[in-house]
């Protein structure tokens, strides 16, 4: 297969009506803090054991096409000695892998941040490709004050996420674009949609600039929210209708799919707001989910560490799954939380 059929292959796979992505990629200390919550010290065997327990849950595939494994699982594998890759796929989920290097202070941008891992990413993807990974995926972060993100903060990270998309699609791997504007904060809603259409518009001018296919891509953003320190917190309603306002206004139409990220939005909320904007009516891409915290979430709380809880785990993390397709295409209801 050519690069262009491979590409669009792996799109297909991905983008499906009322399926949407698994983040399960968390950073070493980011899964630690994850762990902590439920008294479970991050040892390799504990995060192989959970990211095992999340791979196995029977009938995943169903609503969930793809899952972004970190480096480390992808080496792993199931206790009969199955890659994890390979088991992701004959569920029918599509392997991906986390590839940036985490982010760092911008040097002459204080309070900014920037995402470093450009350097060998090529040679790197090379390897992942043979390791099983389809796709990749990079995370920008944006700090909002009424200051912040600066100028250069938007442009140098829309940039690394450009040059990273541009590198990826040459190896045949399809990118997730993911610019979060962090919740953090006490900013009204109205500044997070300011901040947000210009760090979407920086990124599109970058990502044409560096000749990257948008057919072959996946935008994973954030959606638009007040901050969570903010004294007064939007309902579904209005973080749909500013959200759409803001990627209509910097997605082309060309993007086949926008997988939002869940940022700290508990489990619930993040289904009800997906559910809210694909009750807006048709978009020109498909709204889907690429959530970590908000599908692990209450499987995690149910695992405890603990083998004998793998059943009940695997089915909270499966009724999020559920809920978020149903969501997906606009037919989520509170009600369906009791079932
Ligand atoms: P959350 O949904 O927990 O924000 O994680 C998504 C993700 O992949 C962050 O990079």
């Amino acid at each position: 297969m050519n690069i262009q059929s491979e590409l669009q292959a792996t799109v297909q796979a991905l983008a499906q009506q009322g399926k949407g992505i698994l983040a399960a990629d968390e950073s070493g200390p980011t899964i630690a803090k994850r762990f902590k919550t439920i008294g479970v010290a991050s040892s390799e065997d504990h995060r192989r054991a959970w990211r095992c327990l999340l791979l196995a849950a029977p009938g995943l595939g169903e609503f969930v096409s793809g899952v972004i494994l970190h480096e480390e699982t992808l080496g792993q594998c199931t206790d009969d000695g199955t890659p994890l890759p390979q088991w992701a796929a004959q569920q029918g989920m599509v392997p991906g892998i986390k590839v940036d290097a985490g982010k760092i202070a911008l040097a002459g941008a204080p309070g900014d941040e920037i995402t470093q891992g450009l350097d060998g990413l090529a040679e790197r993807l090379d390897a992942y490709k043979l390791q099983g990974a389809r796709f990749a995926k990079w995370r920008a972060v944006y700090n909002v004050s009424d200051t912040l993100p600066g100028c250069l903060a938007l442009k140098a990270n829309a940039q690394a996420l450009a040059r990273y998309a541009a590198i990826c699609q040459q190896c045949g791997i399809v990118p997730i674009v993911e610019p979060e504007v962090l919740i953090d904060g006490e900013h009204t809603l109205a500044r997070c949609a300011e901040v947000t259409e210009a760090v979407l518009h920086a990124v599109f001018h970058a990502l044409h600039g560096h000749k990257v296919v948008l057919e072959h891509l996946l935008l994973k953003p954030s959606m638009v929210l007040p901050g969570k320190a903010h004294a007064q917190q939007a309902g579904p309603a209005e973080v749909a209708a500013q959200t759409i306002r803001v990627l209509r206004r910097t997605v082309p139409a060309a993007v086949p799919s926008v997988n939002f990220l869940s940022g700290g939005q508990t489990p619930e909320e993040a289904t009800a707001n997906l559910d809210a904007m694909n009750r807006l009516g048709p978009q020109p891409w498909q709204l889907s989910f690429s959530y970590g915290r908000a599908l692990q979430e209450p499987a995690l709380q149910a695992w405890q560490g603990q083998a004998a809880h793998a059943r009940d785990s695997q089915q909270a993390l499966l009724k999020r799954a559920r809920l978020n397709s149903a969501a997906c295409q606009g037919r989520y209801s509170a009600p369906m939380e009791a079932a």
